[in-house]
């Protein structure tokens, strides 16, 4: 029998993100091959038109799983019945800007939109927020949406988790697919740390999981340019394109939902922006990506792992600057 179908929003649906993402849900890659869906698309009034034509591509592509299309500009439609509601809707940074910049443009957004969400929602509505300050904006949207649990407002640092993933593969020449348990930890920013101290690689000769340091052996590069390169992606995609990331985005924020809602495979962690219990001594009460393990719907911190001196320090400064982010949210809000 088929299952009923499921209820997604995308905001910012016309945008570049959205464009990218509305297929890959269509198509299942989020939610699962046997999952129907009804896409629901929210954009703002001088992107209607954009909307409809986005309609009009996916009634075109004949998308098996797809039961519903609704494409409005009204907030409340947008959230009325919805599951799972991946916030893209706003401002992306500019070559030469900072995640700061787009700040006060954005989290006024996230206010307004908490309370549709809290109204509308469908019970258990398993958010991602995806526009910048991904962090600060999901914060903001669950400090102005009080009757949604917390553990249901994430944001996206899976896609920084990717790049990690991305880059040791091509050091090791290794395939994506057999590295795993890199952490981001923190702020989806230039101050996010990628750590890769727990992270390992199935070789090919046996099938064993190897550790990256002792595979790479190259502390320098591990310590200095992998991390400076995972936390400058954005800004170098920004610089090459003209428009910031897209495809990845979107494919990450399917792969952030669909290992949140069908679990993440055993062994393996993913990284996640949460809401803080003060795990690793994090503060309490900012969303902070951290390792994270998925099943039955739920997710939880990865705990004991061992944090050295050197990621003690990195772990602490993206905390700061999420502390002063907070600050200079409510600074802009006021
Ligand atoms: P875009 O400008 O192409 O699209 C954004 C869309 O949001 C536009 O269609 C715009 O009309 C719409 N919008 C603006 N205000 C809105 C509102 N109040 N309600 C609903 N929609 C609204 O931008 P994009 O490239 O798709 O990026 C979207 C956001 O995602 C940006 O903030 C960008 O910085 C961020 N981003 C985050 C990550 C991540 O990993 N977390 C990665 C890439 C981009
Ligand atoms: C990204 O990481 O690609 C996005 O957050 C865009 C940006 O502003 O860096």
């Amino acid at each position: 029998m088929s299952k009923d179908p499921v209820r997604v929003l995308v905001t910012g649906a016309a945008g570049q993100i959205g464009y990218a993402i509305v297929p890959m849900v269509a198509r299942g890659v989020m939610l699962g091959p046997d999952q129907p869906v009804i896409l629901h698309m929210l954009d703002i009034e001088p992107a209607a038109e954009a909307l409809k034509g986005v309609q009009m591509e996916l009634l075109d592509a004949a998308f098996p799983l797809l039961k519903g299309v609704v494409a409005t500009t009204d907030v409340a439609e947008a959230c009325k019945g919805v599951k799972v509601a991946v916030m893209v809707g706003g401002f992306p940074r500019k070559e030469g800007m900072e995640r700061k910049d787009v700040m006060s443009r954005n989290v006024s957004i996230y206010k307004a939109q908490a309370s549709a969400l809290e109204k509308n929602a469908a019970q258990g509505c398993k958010v991602v927020v995806v526009a910048n300050p991904a962090n600060t904006n999901a914060l903001i949207l669950k400090e102005f949406a009080p009757s949604i649990p917390p553990d249901n407002i994430t944001c996206l640092t899976r896609l920084d988790h990717n790049r990690a993933l991305g880059q040791i593969a091509g050091r090791v020449k290794a395939q994506v697919s057999d590295v795993k348990n890199v952490i981001i930890w923190g702020n989806h920013s230039s101050t996010q740390y990628p750590d890769v101290n727990h992270a390992t690689v199935r070789t090919s000769c046996n099938g064993e999981d190897r550790s990256v340091r002792e595979l790479v052996a190259d502390d320098p590069w591990l310590n200095g340019d992998f991390i400076a390169t995972v936390q400058q992606r954005g800004a170098a995609i920004i610089k090459a394109r003209k428009l910031s990331s897209a495809l990845s985005a979107a494919s990450s924020a399917c792969d952030h939902i669909r290992d949140w809602v069908l679990g993440t495979p055993k062994g393996t962690w993913v990284s996640m922006g949460v809401y803080s219990d003060g795990s690793y001594g994090v503060p309490a009460g900012l969303i902070y990506s951290f390792p994270v393990t998925c099943d039955n719907g739920k997710w939880s911190i990865v705990q004991g792992l061992r944090i050295d001196d050197f990621s003690r320090e990195k772990m602490d400064a993206t905390a700061k600057e999420l502390s002063e982010e907070k600050a200079l949210a409510y600074s802009c809000l006021n």
